[in-house]
């Protein structure tokens, strides 16, 4: 066995349950092949799928083949490394002691048989309501502890409001300590979320303008020209506000508005990030706009009302948009409005940070017709992952005619491919490395925020699949910076090139 370098993972066993799912098998399969071959630990990373299916490892290993073969992973290394390195254990269900008992079993014969030490991944790629009984049968048949280290990893949702979130964690706290426990967003895996750090705190430019004094609002938009798909039966439980916002959008908010860490580690970073969520105040019916779509036109595409996908009840009251004005009431942010939308079905797939400055002071241009625009920096999330700076130039002309340009930096121009966010995250959970990670305080803090809403949710309104939602968003703002949501755009002026 080679010696692991700081570069270089230790020996373990990663065991996925839940592996027969759509999950693990578009994601997580070639993610962690991706991981084992750019750490140069292949040999010594071991993979056990669990799932309620009773194959064999041979059948398994063809599958897994296979799926590889669908993210474009090929060849002999592949096949050679699945035959050695993968194994499928059985699980008829995750709430009986008897089976996690032949699963610890299973667990100890492959480190004996590979010679590995008792280091081992658990990664839930569950559905939720069967969290609880994995997390149980894991503590319960000894398999938290051992000799190595054992990690747990969990996906969202974690919980469905406060209540339920903290019995979850108490559950897991029973078995695992927090060290040990990493609990996926999977927007903190990818590389223009990340930078939100880099961005701001390494570049003197901008932090000193990155306040109340120099910034009017900030818009947040994650859109999805897809529908819920078949995932209509967890999306019922679910809706925009649990499925986006409490989540990936409340990580967003987090990365804006934090203050600078200490030192560049997990704890000094999510703690930093929990205090954002902690200061946002509770919001009213006047600061939420809630819908649904109904039948229209994407892309040339007819597609369905929300209430006619599958599984989906045919009076549903589901939102699968959701608009908020938010508050994030500190020394920094103090009356600056976060806006945030999300949902299904809009023109697009687009997730954008647009930080809106306030205007230049002086209405000096006015005699020429032209009003100054503010200057907006937009993150792209993706797709077109960078961003863009929009300003004020001078047309060429005789006058001092204003037009719109920007300033563009694109991640796939300058560094071509950039990791998925799947693959950054495995790579982290198997350094041991939890900054990527939502802490527990964080999950508490995004229910205490969103429980009330919740219980007390504003009526849900329809909205034209195709639109950018209900008209009443823009009762909450007039003027959504739209112009900078999409690459060939145009500005209050005109063009924007
Ligand atoms: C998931 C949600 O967490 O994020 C989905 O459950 C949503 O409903 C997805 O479609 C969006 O992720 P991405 O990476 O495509 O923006």
């Amino acid at each position: 066995m080679k010696q692991p370098t700081a570069d270089q993972p230790e020996p373990h066993l990663f065991v996925i349950f839940g592996v027969t799912g759509d999950l693990a098998e578009r994601k997580l399969l070639p993610a962690f092949y991706h991981v084992t071959r750019r750490q140069g630990c292949e040999g010594d990373s071991y993979l056990l799928g669990v799932g309620r299916r009773t194959w064999t490892d041979d059948e398994f290993r063809e599958r897994a083949k296979q799926a590889l073969a669908r993210s474009g992973i090929r060849g002999d290394e592949l096949e050679e490394w699945c035959d050695d390195h993968v194994f499928f254990h059985g699980l008829e269900d995750y709430d009986t002691p008897a089976g996690f008992q032949s699963l610890r079993e299973r667990i100890e014969s492959i480190e004996h048989n590979c010679g590995l030490p008792e280091n081992r991944i658990y990664y839930l790629a569950l559905p939720p309501e069967t969290f609880t009984g994995a997390v149980t049968g894991l503590g319960e048949s000894g398999l938290a502890g051992g000799d190595g280290w054992s990690r747990l990893v969990i996906e969202k949702p974690f919980g469905r409001d406060l209540e339920t979130a903290q019995a979850l964690d108490s559950t897991i706290h029973r078995y695992f300590l927090e060290e040990q426990i990493y609990r996926i967003d999977h927007y903190l895996g990818k590389t223009t979320v990340q930078n939100m750090l880099v961005f701001r705190f390494a570049n003197g430019l901008f932090e000193p303008l990155w306040n109340r004094d120099r910034i009017a609002r900030i818009e947040i938009t994650v859109g999805e020209d897809l529908g819920v798909g078949t995932r209509g039966g967890y999306y019922e439980t679910a809706g925009a506000l649990r499925d986006m916002v409490q989540n990936h959008i409340l990580q967003l908010i987090s990365l804006v508005a934090m203050e600078p860490p200490t030192a560049f580690e997990a704890e000094s970073i999510r703690s930093e990030k929990v205090k954002v969520v902690r200061s946002i105040t509770e919001t009213s019916h006047e600061d939420v706009v809630l819908g649904q779509y109904a039948a229209g036109c994407i892309k040339g595409e007819q597609v369905p009302r929300y209430r006619d996908e599958p599984k989906v009840a045919p009076d549903s009251e589901t939102e699968t948009y959701a608009a908020l004005r938010l508050h994030v009431d500190t020394w920094r942010w103090h009356g600056v409005p976060f806006y945030v939308r999300t949902g299904k079905r809009l023109p697009e797939r687009t997730t954008k940070i647009a930080i809106v400055f306030r205007e230049a002071p002086l209405p000096l241009f006015r005699a020429f017709q032209t009003e100054p625009t503010p200057n907006v920096l937009v993150i792209s999330i993706q797709p077109n992952e960078g961003f863009d700076l929009f300003f004020e130039v001078k047309t060429p002309d005789r006058n001092f005619r204003l037009d719109t340009k920007r300033l563009t930096f694109r991640y796939h121009e300058q560094f071509g491919r950039i990791p998925e966010a799947y693959e950054t995250l495995i790579a982290d959970v198997v350094a041991g490395d939890q900054t990527l990670f939502v802490h527990t305080d964080e999950v508490d803090a995004s229910w205490r925020l969103l429980t009330p809403l919740l219980e007390n949710r504003p009526a849900v309104r329809e909205y034209e699949a195709g639109s950018w939602g209900p008209d009443e968003i823009y009762r909450l703002l007039p003027d959504w910076a739209d112009f900078c949501l999409t690459e060939s755009n145009t500005s209050t002026h005109g063009g924007v090139s």
